[in-house]
């Protein structure tokens, strides 16, 4: 059943932020803005982020055992556009930015902060896959103002949806 139009309208106007999640698996890497997530348990503390299964960054995703969780400044757009506006069906993203490997994904240099977590349970939302996530490790520098959805949300997805 169709949305009513003014869900769509309301739901725009929530400018929450807006993070890139990395995957990593036998060798490939792979990596995707993300707009669908949210901190979901206190005790114990876990993390849910949404991929889309049509996206590069699904395959390897349902192959890690972690995924990092990156947080970007609102001065930088760049990672935003090589990781919303790219897919890794055409282009490799990792070649494009610096990043280094923590458990087994890869963390961007250029982000503002991030986490990485451990995959607890996959489920299915629809033409989402929720990853539900367990932090382990994780990074902040600093003061950050992070990128929000409403500045790149004009911004075509480099993978059609
Ligand atoms: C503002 C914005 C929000 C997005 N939110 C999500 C999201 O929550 N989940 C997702 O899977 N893709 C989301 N996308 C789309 C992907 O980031 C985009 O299609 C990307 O190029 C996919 O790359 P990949 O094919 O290498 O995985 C969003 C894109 C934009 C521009």
């Amino acid at each position: 059943m169709p949305a009513p139009p003014a869900f769509h309208d309301l739901v725009d106007r929530l400018d929450h932020a807006v993070l890139v999640v990395t995957a990593g698996a036998g060798g490939e890497r792979s990596g995707c803005l993300v707009g669908f997530h949210t901190e979901c348990s206190m005790d114990p503390p876990r993390y849910l982020v949404c991929i889309s299964q049509e996206n590069h960054t699904f395959v390897v995703a349902a192959r890690s055992t972690h995924l990092a969780v990156h947080v970007l400044d609102r001065a930088d757009a760049f990672l935003a556009r090589l990781f919303g506006g790219r897919t890794g069906d055409d282009v490799d993203k990792f070649a494009a930015c610096d990043w280094r490997d923590h458990h087994g994904v890869p963390v961007l240099d250029g982000a503002a902060g991030w986490f990485v977590g451990r995959v607890h349970e996959r489920i299915a939302l629809g033409d989402h896959v929720g990853h539900l996530l367990e932090p382990v490790d994780a990074e902040v520098a600093g003061a950050v103002e992070p990128l929000a959805y409403g500045q790149v949300k004009a911004m075509p997805p480099g993978h059609p949806a």
